[in-house]
């Protein structure tokens, strides 16, 4: 299937690794031009080839989204997609967190900063450069943890929820100027917040007794009760971003897709 995406204009922030450097992979497979947001280069980031560019910026810092949709139009003339992906961990924190009692008023603040706010300014720099071209979509990476309530990650799962309102929000606003905004709900995907020394599996590890690769071949799918036994792979999120950012997609939006290895029992 043509996914009519050649040439279009794209930022995809934290797309330097994991499921973002995955959704870059694809829209450039597809011909598109895409602007990546991060605080730092890799090595699988500069392999990729195509017109795609590296804009160094800490979404922590609330001047940041403007300035990388800023690059965009200085770099390729103008915006069609926006895929909100990066979030997780804020800078300094470790996830998962278990319980809500340890959880301070500086570290809620910093995760909706970084999962929430950072959000909310790019598709306020994006929202008018979509408009002007006649139309656009937003694609929100959230959380199945935004859907399901837990002890584990509680601010985190907050943050991906007000995600999710705020996407259908927009998608309601903006409909009728041709721009579409849908969500995205993974369930635990391999990427480096799971795999790196010090990440998710190593954090599961030390609290159940396990070790990193076990968590991450077996307990954490047993765990999840994950209905296909394996986590998901990066490429298996940035193929359903991919299909939402095209105009295949017309009619799709304020939609949530929940792509979670059968994680979710309710949804
Ligand atoms: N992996 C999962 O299991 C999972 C499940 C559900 C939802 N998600 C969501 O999927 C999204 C991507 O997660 P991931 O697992 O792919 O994460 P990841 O592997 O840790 O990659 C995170 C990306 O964000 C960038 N980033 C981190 N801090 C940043 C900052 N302060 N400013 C700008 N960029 C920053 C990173 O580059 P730099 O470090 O160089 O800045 C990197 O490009 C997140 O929104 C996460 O909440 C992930």
């Amino acid at each position: 299937m043509d996914l009519d995406l050649a040439g279009r204009v794209a930022v995809v922030t934290g797309g330097s690794k994991g499921i973002g450097l995955a959704v870059t992979r694809a829209l450039l497979a597809e011909g598109a031009r895409v602007v990546v947001a991060s605080r730092s280069r890799t090595p699988e980031l500069d392999a990729l080839s195509g017109e795609v560019r590296h804009v160094p910026a800490d979404f922590m810092d609330p001047s940041a989204p403007a300035e990388v949709i800023a690059r965009a139009v200085e770099e390729f003339g103008g915006l069609d997609i926006l895929v909100n992906n990066a979030g997780g961990p804020p800078p300094g924190t470790k996830m998962p967190q278990f319980g809500f009692l340890g959880l301070t008023d500086a570290g809620w603040q910093s995760m909706f900063e970084f999962n929430l706010f950072s959000t909310v300014r790019a598709c306020r720099a994006a929202l008018p450069l979509l408009i002007e071209r006649g139309g656009g979509a937003i694609v929100n990476v959230s959380s199945g943890h935004g859907r399901q309530p837990s002890g584990v990650n509680v601010d985190y799962g907050a943050a991906k929820a007000a995600m999710m309102n705020l996407t259908k929000a927009l998608s309601e606003e903006f409909g009728p100027q041709g721009v579409r905004v849908n969500g995205v709900c993974p369930g635990p995907v391999k990427t480096p917040w799971w795999t790196d020394a010090g990440g998710a599996a190593d954090i599961f590890a030390a609290h159940i007794g396990s070790d990193r690769d076990s968590v991450l071949t077996s307990v954490a799918p047993q765990m999840m009760q994950l209905a296909t036994g394996r986590l998901i792979e990066p490429s298996e999120i940035a193929d359903v971003v991919a299909l939402l950012v095209s105009p295949r997609s017309a009619s799709t939006t304020g939609a949530e897709f929940v792509v979670d290895a059968g994680w979710l029992k309710s949804t």
